[in-house]
């Protein structure tokens, strides 16, 4: 590990931690919480690792003063949380149910009275499952019905949010989701998942319209960026690297900063209605970069329904999850991200940022995750190589700040700066969570 003092940041820049609503809140059936599709997906047979599901999670729901008093104890400026469309609008539509909203409330208010910023995003994944069961984001209605509740979240919060995300890695939720079927909704539509991009990108831009209509903003996205790494020096090897790019980390942006979706991805023209693109490109304030590991490409066997193949990145150390540590990459994003939008990009806050190591008690009770520290002083001086390089990063959030429930993964994978026992609910900071008020949000 690593004992160079971090350098400097820039005043102002914004500290946080992010969580979202299914991995921690649990109380799914509380106060008129509708079902979502993780619950649906969760509770059928064989999709989640250790069979777990997300009924009781960190049981956030009603321990949030204690979880916003480590955020206060962390120092940090900010936290980014997820609010749950199924407990706003328990079947995906019509009026608030004004008991769902009073929890975001609450805890809107708690954070502010720790002084830590509330940051929320709209969609993290957890569908009501009555939208799902008309269509979900295949249909091309949810757009509107997304704006219609993101109006209603703005109506209740619109007043203190100091930062609004729309959706959470609509790539992921897209492929995971809808491409191969690991994530809920559990849909194995491979390239056939396109319309779940384009009405996701087209309800996040009538979103962006409803909360600048209700005065409330800034706003933002948060999407996944994963660079290229070749694994091969030939024509085909670059061919299949341009087309993994364009996939992962420009479908979701081009259209958003007003380029329009990449060529060689070859969406159905006959998806994109006209005006739509204008809607997409409206401007944004902030865009958050998610950023977990590089993806190593190497040109697919002939016969292969991919155009890429994924080639394993040896040669670096590895997370629990078998992600490899690379904190170069995140740097080389941030500096790609400017010099391919230019002008056209907002300013970045890194909205997530983390990893998942096997943490436990020893002995005394005590959880050290040295492998924690090291990853996230690692990527953050790339943070800071990228600030220097003349990107303009304005924030960072840890992800996460408990232990969770990991999707697909269940109990499994431990990403939190705090650790979790799932059986009691005792939450026990980690020597991360010291290190990371310590040296980085207190210098
Ligand atoms: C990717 C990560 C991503 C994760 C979603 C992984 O395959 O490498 O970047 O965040 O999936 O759970
Ligand atoms: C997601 C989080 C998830 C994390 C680790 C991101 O893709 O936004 O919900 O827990 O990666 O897999």
């Amino acid at each position: 590990m690593t004992h160079r003092p971090m350098p400097e940041f820039p005043a102002g820049f914004r500290w946080g931690v992010s969580t979202s609503a299914y991995q921690i809140e649990g109380a799914a059936t509380a106060d008129g919480r509708g079902a979502s599709i993780w619950d649906t997906f969760a509770h059928s047979p064989g999709r989640i690792a250790d069979g777990s599901t997300g009924d009781e999670a960190c049981d956030h729901y009603h321990r949030y003063a204690e979880d916003v008093a480590l955020l206060a104890g962390l120092g940090v400026s900010a936290y980014r949380f997820s609010i749950a469309w199924p407990r706003v609008q328990p079947s995906g539509r019509g009026p608030a149910n004004q008991a769902g909203l009073d929890f975001y409330d609450r805890l809107v208010d708690e954070l502010l009275g720790h002084g830590v910023d509330p940051v929320a995003t709209l969609f993290h994944w957890d569908l009501p499952q009555a939208l799902e069961d008309t269509g979900g984001w295949l249909d091309r209605d949810i757009a509107a019905r997304f704006a219609e509740y993101a109006d209603l979240v703005a109506a209740r919060l619109g007043d203190r949010m100091k930062l609004w995300i729309t959706l959470n890695e609509p790539f992921i939720h897209m492929s995971l989701g809808h491409g191969m079927g690991v994530h809920a909704p559990g849909r194995m539509l491979l390239f056939d998942a396109f319309p779940v991009a384009h009405h996701q990108l087209l309800g996040h831009g009538l979103a962006v319209s409803a909360l600048r209509a209700r005065g409330s903003t800034p706003v933002a996205i948060a999407n996944n960026y994963s660079p290229v790494r070749l694994a091969g020096e030939t024509d085909a090897d670059r061919a299949a690297g341009a087309a993994y790019d364009a996939l992962h980390n420009r479908l979701f942006t081009d259209p958003l900063l007003g380029l329009g979706y990449p060529e060689e991805l070859g969406l159905d023209q006959a998806l994109i209605r006209d005006g739509d693109l204008d809607v997409i490109a409206a401007p944004i304030d902030v865009l958050g970069v998610n950023y977990y590991n590089p993806t190593g490409i190497r040109a697919a066997e002939e016969g292969s329904p991919l155009p890429f193949e994924i080639a394993p990145l040896d040669d670096y150390p590895r997370t629990a999850f078998d992600w490899p540590v690379v904190p170069d990459g995140l740097r080389d994003l941030l500096r790609q991200l400017r010099d391919r939008y230019g002008d056209a990009l907002p300013p970045i806050q890194v909205t997530e940022s983390g990893c998942a190591y096997d943490d436990g008690p020893d002995a005394d009770g005590r959880v050290d995750d040295p492998d924690r520290i090291a990853y996230l002083d690692g990527h953050l001086r790339a943070v800071r190589e990228a600030i220097d390089a003349g990107v303009h990063v304005t924030g960072y959030f840890v992800w996460s700040l408990l232990d969770n429930w990991e999707w697909a993964e269940g109990f499994t994978k431990r990403f939190g700066l705090v650790h979790v026992d799932f059986a009691t609910q005792r939450r026990t900071p980690k020597s991360s969570y010291a290190w990371f008020r310590d040296q980085v949000v207190r210098p």
